[in-house]
């Protein structure tokens, strides 16, 4: 599914100017600065294919991205703290919002939370709207090299029991990192089964 070319598509900052629903779409949300471009990368293998950065506020658009013509990943701005103007974080913060819960196309969103500080109330609200809109998510706990063996297994239980009773997630949490390769592939195997189902 990997194999093929990996090409950067289309841009959009307002909902009036997204692409064509022409393919399947997977989105990346999470905070800011929680790994969202650099797991795109580490997805499709090539390492400057989103931008990363290490200030938060990098992507400031719905970046898609055509993964070997079966699918579109769509690499998202970040909600919370932003090295940038709050009039830009407020229009993109909506912009995701309504991305988010009104994408017919969507088929699933990966909300990736920072493994060194589990589900936050910021990121509680944003899994309300995905449960509300019936929108499938699941959960993808980022920078899992930074933290000792047993301190992911106690954020994997943590946060499955913070979502335990929400109505859209998927049960499964997948540890990653991006910066390792650690959890990358299931995390395409994932994606492979979800186009396959
Ligand atoms: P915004 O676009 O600003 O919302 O950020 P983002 O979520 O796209 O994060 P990005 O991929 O730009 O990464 C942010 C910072 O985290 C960068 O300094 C990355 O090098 C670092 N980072 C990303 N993934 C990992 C990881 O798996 N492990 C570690 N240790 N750092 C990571
Ligand atoms: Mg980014």
């Amino acid at each position: 599914l990997f194999a093929g070319a990996a090409d950067f598509i289309w841009a959009a900052t307002s909902l009036k100017n997204l692409p064509p629903m022409d393919k399947v779409e997977i989105a990346f949300a999470g905070r800011s600065n929680v790994g969202k471009s650099s797991l795109v990368n580490a997805l499709t293998g090539r390492n400057t294919l989103a931008r990363t950065s290490h200030t938060p506020g990098r992507t400031q658009q719905l970046n898609f991205f055509d993964i070997g013509g079966h699918f579109h990943l769509v690499d998202m701005p970040g909600y919370g703290y932003a090295a940038v103007e709050k009039q830009k974080v407020q229009a993109w913060t909506k912009l995701i919002h309504d991305y988010l819960r009104g994408r017919a196309s969507l088929a699933r969103v990966y909300v990736l939370i920072d493994s060194r500080h589990g589900i936050k109330p910021l990121d509680a609200a944003v899994l309300d709207g995905l449960d509300q809109a019936a929108v499938s998510y699941q959960i993808v706990l980022t920078k899992g090299d930074e933290l000792k063996e047993g301190e992911i297994e106690k954020c994997i239980a943590d946060t499955a029991q913070k979502i335990a009773k929400r109505a859209a997630a998927f049960p499964e949490i997948m540890p990653t990192s991006s910066r390792s390769g650690s959890g990358i592939p299931e995390l395409r195997a994932g994606i492979a089964k979800l186009l396959h189902e």
